[in-house]
């Protein structure tokens, strides 16, 4: 697999990819989120590829302290054949190339599969409790 930025001619095969994932919920709009991560220079998508197919994406960005991953997916047809762990050892090399020395990520606690995937990469679990608000008013989101 081969890993590079999305560019313009990637946005509809890896939202497809996202939705195959089922990973995108109601209230975000992938389109949206991915013109929003390339729009700065702090997040970008990738992209991997095995020959022309897109297999593998990720959305990845840092707030200035840490870095975070979003979208991480590997089309289901491809799955356990390490795209998974390149495509996030490419997102944590785009992190260390920017001076960004930890990342976070989130996993619904009940999610055992994509627990044992991220363990599996050295990822441990730390104990905190997430807070969230929309920022327009909006009751949270499950
Ligand atoms: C999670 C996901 C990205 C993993 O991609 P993948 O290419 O299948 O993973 P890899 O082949 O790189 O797996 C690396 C290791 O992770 C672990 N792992 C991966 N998938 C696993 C599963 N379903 N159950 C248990 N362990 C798993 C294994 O230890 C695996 O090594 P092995 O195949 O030698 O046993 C992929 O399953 C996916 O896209 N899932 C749907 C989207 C999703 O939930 N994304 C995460 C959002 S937080």
């Amino acid at each position: 697999m081969k890993v590079a930025r999305l560019v313009d001619t990637d946005i509809q095969a890896v939202i497809q990819l996202w939705l195959r994932c089922g990973l995108v919920r109601p209230w975000n709009d992938p389109e949206a989120d991915i013109r929003l991560a390339r729009a700065g220079t702090n997040a970008d998508v990738l992209v991997g590829r095995k020959g022309k197919a897109i297999v593998a994406s990720v959305l990845v960005g840092h707030d200035g302290h840490r870095g975070w991953v979003y979208y991480v997916s590997v089309d289901p047809d491809q799955q356990r054949q390490d795209f998974g762990r390149g495509i996030m050892s490419a997102a944590e090399d785009w992190l260390r190339e920017r001076g960004i020395e930890k990342m976070q990520l989130m996993v619904r606690s009940d999610n055992t599969k994509v627990r044992a995937f991220y363990e599996s990469l050295g990822y441990g679990e730390q104990k905190r409790v997430i807070y969230a608000k929309w920022l327009d008013g909006r009751p949270l989101t499950p």
